[in-house]
């Protein structure tokens, strides 16, 4: 790949490269190895994935060149984006962008068009404000494949994620969380968008009663774990989707072998630099 000669001082670049789901998987594991975090890998259970590409001259060394050219990845479609619509897109101001068409507004004054859904998310401290990769890559997944029926968000914080997938169709959404920030900031949000949803506080599933289609649950990989290792998941969910992100890129396999073990089959994979995100279903 040959880009350098044509990045200026303050010129950002983004490419999507097709692929295949084993060239992102090795793409997105050499790149971590060299501390190259400006990419994220999509991949689907149809075979198709792609690679995204963000980045500025400096951080497009000959050995992060070398990657892409020793997986054969050389024909990126290359974008030029200025660094105000970069930065637009990455850091909190009163809107950003979680995935495209879809915005996150803490104003109040983002107008909502056919091409652009709005998320209101009044101020809290509770965690979620959209600007980490783990919450992009499951709203890009909700986005892309809208929950149907009853959804559990698993650790909700703001409940930015059970309140899109209610705006898309999905419920009746429940919401828990550990974190007492997280309820009032919740029951906030869904008022702010105009959605109903149950809002409860438990320790993971200990006090969620009853069955879901779909359970999106943004945790760490050690929550993961422990919820794999609980009864209580095969009983919330006996047969649906899981959406799952958080987990740290060492600790993907781990995860995978604990959701396999319970008969899930993985569907669908991100990755946004260090993060994982990931479906399974069964
Ligand atoms: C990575 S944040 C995700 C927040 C939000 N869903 C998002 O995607 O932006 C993880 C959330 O899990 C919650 N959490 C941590 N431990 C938990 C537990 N044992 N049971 C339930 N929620 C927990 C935290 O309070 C936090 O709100």
């Amino acid at each position: 790949m040959t880009l350098a000669p044509v990045l200026g001082p303050r010129s950002w670049w983004t490419a999507t490269m097709p692929c295949t789901p084993a060239q992102a998987e090795a793409v997105a594991a050499e790149l971590t190895a060299l501390a190259f975090h400006g990419f994220a890998t999509s991949s689907g259970d149809d075979g198709r994935a792609s690679i995204e590409l963000w980045h500025d001259r400096q951080s497009l060394t000959a050995a992060v060149q070398a990657v892409f050219a020793r997986h054969r990845l050389t024909r990126p479609t290359l974008v030029q984006r200025s660094e105000a619509a970069v930065m637009a897109d990455l850091l909190p101001g009163g809107h950003c962008r979680l995935a495209p068409g879809l915005w996150l507004d803490q104003e109040g004054d983002l107008i909502e068009t056919p091409r652009r859904m709005v998320l209101r998310l009044p101020p809290s401290h509770a965690w979620g404000d959209g600007r980490h990769p783990t919450t992009r890559m499951l709203s890009a997944m909700i986005l892309r494949d809208p929950p149907a029926g009853p959804t559990l968000d698993l650790g909700c914080g703001t409940g930015l994620l059970g309140v899109l997938a209610a705006r898309l169709g999905a419920g009746p959404v429940t919401f828990s969380d550990i974190d007492p920030l997280a309820m009032t900031a919740t029951k906030a949000a869904c008022r702010a968008n105009g959605v109903t949803g149950r809002v409860l506080r438990s320790d993971l599933l200990a006090r969620v009663p009853g069955t879901y289609a779909v359970i999106i649950a943004n945790l760490y990989a050690d929550l993961v774990l422990e919820l794999a290792a609980s009864r209580r998941l095969a009983r919330a969910l006996p047969t649906g989707r899981l959406l799952v992100s958080g987990v740290s890129a060492g600790r993907w396999t781990e995860v995978d072998a604990a959701l396999r073990a319970l008969g899930f089959r993985r569907t669908a994979r991100r990755r946004s630099g260090f993060w994982t995100a990931g479906e399974w279903r069964r």
